[in-house]
């Protein structure tokens, strides 16, 4: 069991943890942690599942996975998870590594009690690393300091791992994730899909397109958008050419001088990489499943093979499914929820 930077102190606490699944701890209360006081879904556990023959032992067979952990996003985190290993050929050489903005030794057990064989470390991201240089977007979940998280995650998970694939939490993989794995990146610190007919002007204001200093920024470059919830990062070249540092710079510009975008994390990312990125096949990011930013309506899946079901926007295939209002596309997620029942693990 890979603890990570858990300390002995955090153990007990893990096992508090797993003694509250069996015993609700409604009249005890903890002192040693503040926690909020979470609905924690519970899960049913998840089968082991085992690798094939054809599996090397060498350390380049291993695939590293980041995800972000948050409560409210559990569910879909656990499809996620249980997706990757059901189409691996190689499940048990996966390593996955979570960033979580809380110290919240509940959700290290919550998922050790779902995947128990999971090679896993959770990661503390701190969230005071971007909090002050977020700007308001067009919607707020948007704004949540661990949607950055991304940003931090070549300076948060242990130096010697060079190759990561970032995966935001409400997507499912339906294929191989080795095939994506082996992407060669041609020297490029990000390998994702590219989408070069959507109009990439309006990614960002007209003061930033009408700034005569600024609108030079993709000089020399074809800028295309790109979706930032499915990325294989080159991390070892991320962090020798300081590229948190670039990314920041873009989100003091914004949030210090002018309004130069209305999404999140997005647009500081395409600022730094767009049209500088190793272009992967479409099916690795069938997107936009969860509608639009506002309304979240539903949405049909685009013409094409597809590796990977992502649905960003709004809507997310497990409240619409509990909504019972669900889209058709949410009857793709459903196969892999993990969710039992919902429980208050601590109460005040
Ligand atoms: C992959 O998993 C198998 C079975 O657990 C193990 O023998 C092998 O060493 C692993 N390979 C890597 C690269 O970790
Ligand atoms: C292990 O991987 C390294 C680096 O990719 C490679 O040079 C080496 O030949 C591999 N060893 C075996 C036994 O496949
Ligand atoms: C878990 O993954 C790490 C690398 O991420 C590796 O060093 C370790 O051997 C793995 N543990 C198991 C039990 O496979
Ligand atoms: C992209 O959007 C801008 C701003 O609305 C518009 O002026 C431009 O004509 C659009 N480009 C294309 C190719 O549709």
């Amino acid at each position: 069991m890979v603890f990570g930077s858990f300390t002995s102190s955090h153990v007990v606490v893990v096992l508090l943890g797993l003694l509250s699944l069996l015993q609700p701890l409604t009249s005890i209360r903890l002192g040693l942690v503040r926690l909020p006081s979470p609905d924690l879904p519970v899960f049913r556990e998840a089968p082991a599942f085992r690798n094939g023959k054809e599996c090397g032992s060498n350390e380049s067979d291993r695939i590293n996975v980041a995800m972000t952990l948050d409560v409210n996003y559990l569910r879909g985190t656990m499809a996620a998870v249980l997706s990757m290993l059901q189409h691996s050929t190689c499940p048990e050489n996966l390593s996955f590594y979570f960033l979580s903005a809380h110290d919240a030794p509940e959700l290290f057990s919550s998922i050790k009690s779902t995947f128990p064989y999971l090679n896993m470390t959770i990661y503390p991201f701190n969230s005071n690393r971007v909090r002050g240089k977020i700007s308001k977007s067009i919607r707020q979940a948007l704004d949540q300091p661990l949607n950055y998280a991304r940003i931090y995650l070549a300076d948060t998970i242990p130096e010697n791992v060079q190759r990561v694939i970032y995966l935001d939490s409400d997507l499912v993989v339906v294929d191989d994730i080795a095939k994506l794995w082996g992407v060669d990146m041609e020297g490029k610190i990000v390998a994702a899909p590219e989408y070069c007919h959507a109009n990439f002007t309006l990614y960002f204001t007209k003061q930033f397109w009408s700034d005569p200093v600024l609108s030079k920024t993709f000089e020399g470059r074809k800028p295309c958008y790109f979706n930032t919830g499915v990325m294989v990062m080159d991390v070892n070249k991320w962090r020798k050419e300081k590229y948190t540092e670039k990314v920041e710079e873009w989100m003091d510009v914004q949030k210090q001088h002018k309004r130069i975008y209305h999404l999140g994390s997005l647009p500081p990312f395409l600022l730094v990489l767009a049209g500088n990125i190793k272009a992967v096949d479409h099916r690795w990011n069938q997107h936009g499943l969860g509608g639009d930013n506002l309304e979240g309506k539903c949405r049909s899946l685009h013409p094409g093979p597809i590796s990977l079901l992502h649905w960003s926007g709004k809507g997310k295939p497990w409240l619409r499914l509990d909504s019972r209002k669900p889209c058709i596309v949410d009857h793709l997620w459903a196969p892999y929820d993990l969710y039992r029942s919902s429980r208050h693990f601590f109460e005040e």
